[in-house]
C-alpha cells in the first residue's frame, strides 16, 4: 500500500494516468516512461509503470527487473482478479516504482483484450497516485484504448523530419477523437544536430508550450543498456534535470486541486469556525 505520499488516501480514490505515446518507434518512450516514474516516485508519489507495448515492451530490461510476472498472468487470473491479488503480480524495482511488464513473447499480446485491459487499468488506478503506461508505437487499437482513459497524453517526438510529420499526423488525429486537450508534446533530444530547431517545432505542431529533453545519448544509452534509469545515479545530468522538471510540471496542477479539495483555506477555517460560535451562542 501507499504510505509515504502527500497525497490523501481514501479507498476508492482514482489515481492519475499519464499515457507515454510516439508516433515512430525508437524515439526514447521507454527511457521516458521509466526516468519520469522514478522522478515521480522521489516526489514521494506512489506510481506504477504499466508496459502497454504488448509485443515487445522493454521496461523490464530498461530497470533491470528479475520477477518474471507479466500481465499475461494477471489476464489469467483476471475473473478473481481485485487490487490486492493484482498488487502480487506488481514487480517492485528498488526505487519503489512497481511494474506490471509485458508478456515475454508477442504472440501473447492479443491475450489482454480491451476488456481486461480497463479493468487491470481501474485496478492499478485503486491503489496509486499515478500509473504511468508506455504505450506501443502508434495508435493501435489497444493504444486508442489507453489514451482514452488517461489524463494527460505525452506525446514524445524529435527533430527529425519524419518523426514530426507523424507527430503531426498522430496529434490531428488525437484532435479528432476529442482527446487534444490531455496532450503535452515532449521534445525528446531537443538539443541535437539537426536541420529543424527545437526552437520551429511549436510552429511546426502548433503547441506553445512543448517539454524539452536534452539530448545526452551516452547517457541515455548506458542508463537503457545497464538497467538503471539515468535519474537514479546520474541525477545531476541535464538529461536527469529536465526529467526531474516534466515531473514538477505534469504534476503541479493535480496537487494543487488536491490540496484544495483536502485541506480547507485558512479563510474557509476562520469562517467556518465563526459559524459554529454563532451556531453554539444561537
Ligand atoms: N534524450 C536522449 N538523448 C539521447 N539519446 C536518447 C534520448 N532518449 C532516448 N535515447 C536513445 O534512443 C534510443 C531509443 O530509446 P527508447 O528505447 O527509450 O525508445 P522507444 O521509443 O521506447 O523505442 P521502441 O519503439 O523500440 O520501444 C535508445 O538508444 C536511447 O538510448
Ligand atoms: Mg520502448
Amino acid at each position: 500500500m501507499t504510505s509515504n505520499h502527500n497525497f490523501q488516501q481514501t479507498s476508492k480514490r482514482r489515481g492519475e494516468m499519464i499515457a507515454v505515446c510516439s508516433a515512430k518507434g525508437g524515439i526514447g518512450r521507454t527511457t521516458l516512461t521509466v526516468n519520469l516514474a522514478v522522478a515521480l516516485f522521489k516526489k514521494n508519489i506512489s506510481i506504477s509503470i504499466l508496459d502497454g507495448d504488448f509485443q515487445f515492451g522493454d521496461i523490464g530490461l530498461a530497470m533491470d527487473l528479475q520477477s518474471t510476472f507479466t500481465i499475461k498472468d494477471v489476464v489469467e487470473e483476471i475473473d478473481r482478479l481485485d487490487e490486492f491479488s493484482l498488487a502480487s503480480f506488481l514487480c517492485n524495482h528498488e526505487s519503489g516504482v512497481k511494474v506490471l511488464q509485458a508478456p515475454e513473447r508477442p504472440e501473447f499480446a492479443e491475450l489482454v483484450t480491451d476488456e481486461k485491459l480497463s479493468k487491470i487499468l481501474d485496478l492499478l488506478l485503486m491503489q496509486q497516485d499515478y500509473v504511468v503506461v508506455d504505450t506501443g508505437v502508434g495508435l493501435q487499437e489497444r493504444t486508442l484504448n489507453i489514451v482514452e482513459k488517461a489524463d494527460q497524453i505525452l506525446v514524445v517526438t524529435n527533430l527529425e523530419m519524419a518523426a514530426l510529420k507523424n507527430t503531426k499526423l498522430l496529434l490531428e488525429t488525437l484532435d479528432i477523437l476529442g482527446f487534444r486537450d490531455k496532450v503535452r508534446i515532449v521534445i525528446n533530444r531537443a538539443t541535437m544536430e539537426s536541420v529543424i530547431k527545437a526552437g520551429d517545432v511549436p510552429d511546426i505542431l502548433g503547441e506553445a508550450e512543448p517539454i524539452y529533453i536534452p539530448n545526452d545519448f551516452q547517457i541515455a544509452s548506458q542508463a537503457l543498456n545497464i538497467g538503471i534509469p539515468f535519474v537514479i545515479n546520474q541525477g545531476k545530468s541535464e538529461l536527469a534535470k529536465s526529467v526531474f522538471k516534466m515531473a514538477e510540471q505534469l504534476t503541479t496542477r493535480r496537487e494543487i486541486s488536491m490540496i484544495r479539495s483536502a485541506k480547507p483555506s485558512i479563510i474557509s477555517k476562520l469562517f467556518n469556525r465563526k459559524r459554529l460560535r454563532e451556531e453554539t451562542v444561537e
